[in-house]
């Protein structure tokens, strides 16, 4: 898996293709995409079109997409996977990661009131962690994954599982570096993929806290950035692909894709990374606060098991 990606959440139809096409152009080889994202469509045409024009080769790209929650059933991971697959006009995926562990009624994409999800304990991940592994067997999905797991979730699908979880892709930045679920997952060969790396700003209102803190905008961020002659967003992504972490930064901006690509060549000095490690705050962008709405059986602190 390149370990510069580009994040696809939050771009906009009418602006994914032309950004997925550009990002082929300039060397991006890794897309993280979901069904959810309602833009996987556009994405799969600039997929074909790249590799129709000899940019790229399939077998060059590296292409994840994620189950969501309400397809948990055994028998509809498939059948999503397959939506999926004809939307991005691939014949199999990279990865394939199951996107929450929250589980929806099947007829519920969105969820509105308590009533629209299902317990963990009617569906539970283990049934679906089996959907994962005949999207394996059948080759439709090279590897699989999950997303959003605590240490206690994966501990417990290692349980049950027959193919290992080989990624957990979950929010990390310097306000959040998760370093228990980080030596956990090292420890048993999973390979953490960071989400928000910048802190994904153009998240709608409703899904920001008041007083946020910015990523972008920290002054020892900036400080390093100025010293190393660099983009604050370029410490953000060398950090975290020096840290030993895959990282998705999403933008639809030509400068900014380029900007992002080339942190791959920034190399922080051990203070530098020392600093940032000063930073942690166990700040998430992304609290998981839209599952916990009254009457869900979910809440915060189940969901992230802290
Ligand atoms: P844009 O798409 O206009 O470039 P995250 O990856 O954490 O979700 O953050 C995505 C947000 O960060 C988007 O608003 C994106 O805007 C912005 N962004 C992406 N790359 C950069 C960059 N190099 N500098 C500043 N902002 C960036």
């Amino acid at each position: 898996m390149p370990a510069i990606g580009l994040g696809t959440w939050k771009s906009q139809p009418g602006e994914v293709y032309n950004a997925v096409r550009e990002a082929i152009r300039i060397g991006y080889r890794h897309i993280d995409c979901a069904f959810i994202y309602m833009n996987e469509a556009e994405i799969g045409q600039a997929l074909s079109d790249a590799i129709a024009a000899g940019e790229v080769t399939r077998q060059e790209l590296w292409i994840t997409s994620k189950l969501w929650n309400n397809a948990h059933r055994e028998a509809d991971v498939l059948p999503a996977l397959r939506k999926t697959l004809s939307d991005l006009q691939l014949d199999y995926l990279d990865l394939y990661l199951v996107h929450w562990p929250v589980a929806h009624q099947p007829d519920k994409v969105g969820v509105k009131t308590g009533a629209d999800f299902v317990p963990l304990n009617e569906v539970p991940i283990a049934e679906t962690w089996r959907g994962m592994e005949a999207a394996a067997d059948a080759g439709l999905a090279r590897h699989i994954g999950v997303s959003n797991f605590s240490v206690k979730k994966i501990s417990d699908l290692l349980q049950t599982a027959r193919i290992r979880p080989e990624v957990n892709q979950v929010e990390l930045h310097p306000l959040l570096q998760q370093q228990a679920l980080f030596d956990y997952c090292a420890s048993e060969n999973i390979y953490l993929t960071a989400y928000s790396p910048l802190g994904s700003g153009d998240r709608s209102a409703e899904m920001k806290a008041a007083n946020e803190p910015s990523l972008l905008e920290n002054p020892v961020i900036n400080d390093i950035a100025n010293k190393n002659g660099c983009t604050a967003a370029q410490v953000l992504i060398g950090w975290a692909a020096q840290r030993g972490t895959s990282v998705i930064p999403k933008s639809t901006n030509p400068g900014r894709l380029r900007q992002n690509l080339e942190a791959s060549n920034l190399i922080l000095a051990r203070e530098d990374m020392d600093t940032i490690a000063g930073l942690d705050r166990h700040f998430r962008f992304i609290n998981g606060q839209f599952w916990a709405m009254e009457g869900s059986p979910y809440t915060v602190a189940s969901l992230w098991d802290e």
